[in-house]
């Protein structure tokens, strides 16, 4: 081969190597950059776009495949403001332009239930869309929450996800009242090999 080709094939090489490596990066980025957003603009969610969301969800991995879940999507103004008189901090469930209740198999499905909401999260992340958790508490609101969606007593029912595209740049950013932002840093979070590292 002559030299010149030898030297453009290695350049190309090079090239795909920084590209895909970038490709990395952003996609790393974009696990590490999901926040949770309470308010929301007033902006739909297209049909074609909820149900992609919705069947990543579908697509999550649980315990032995046993997929002990249902999702009910609720769209209806006033089931979404009586929802959100479910839970202590679920207020935000009044102006999502979608709530999404998660319905366990009973209420030993934590694992599940907690890797169910984090796929549906980064799903709408995916599409630029915004998304919090709602824990439906105490006792009564969750029963309360069955009735409202004629879900039977014996399902688990905690997790509720408001969904919608944020109303705005702060939203973005915007913490739970009284709620610490940011990490613990690298030093608190990690132990290696054993607890006592040190
Ligand atoms: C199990 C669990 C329950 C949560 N419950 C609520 C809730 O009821 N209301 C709420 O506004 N946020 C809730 N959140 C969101 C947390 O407050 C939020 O993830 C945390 O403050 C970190 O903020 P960030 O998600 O913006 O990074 C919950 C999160 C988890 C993991």
């Amino acid at each position: 081969m002559p030299a010149h080709n030898l030297c453009m094939q290695i350049q190309q090489t090079e090239q795909a190597q920084r590209a895909q490596q970038a490709q990395q990066s952003d996609r790393a980025q974009f696990i590490r950059s999901l926040r949770s957003v309470r308010r929301f603009a007033p902006t739909p969610i297209p049909d074609d776009i909820l149900r992609e969301v919705l069947d990543i969800g579908r697509w999550t991995g649980s315990s032995k495949n046993t997929q002990p879940w249902q999702v009910v999507v609720v769209r209806d103004r006033d089931r979404l403001r009586d929802l959100a008189t479910c839970g202590t901090f679920a207020g935000h469930l009044a102006g999502a332009a979608v709530g999404l209740v998660l319905v366990m198999e009973d209420d030993n499905r934590r694992l599940d239930e907690g890797r169910l909401a984090q796929n549906l999260m980064l799903a709408a992340w995916a599409y630029g869309i915004g998304t919090c958790i709602g824990t439906l508490q105490p006792e009564a609101n969750v029963e309360r929450a069955k009735q409202l969606l004629g879900i039977p007593l014996e399902r688990g029912v905690r997790t509720t996800l408001s969904v919608g595209y944020p109303a705005d740049p702060q939203a973005l950013r915007g913490s739970a009242g009284g709620v610490q932002p940011g990490r613990k840093p690298m030093a608190d979070f990690l132990r290696w090999e054993t607890f006592s590292d040190a």
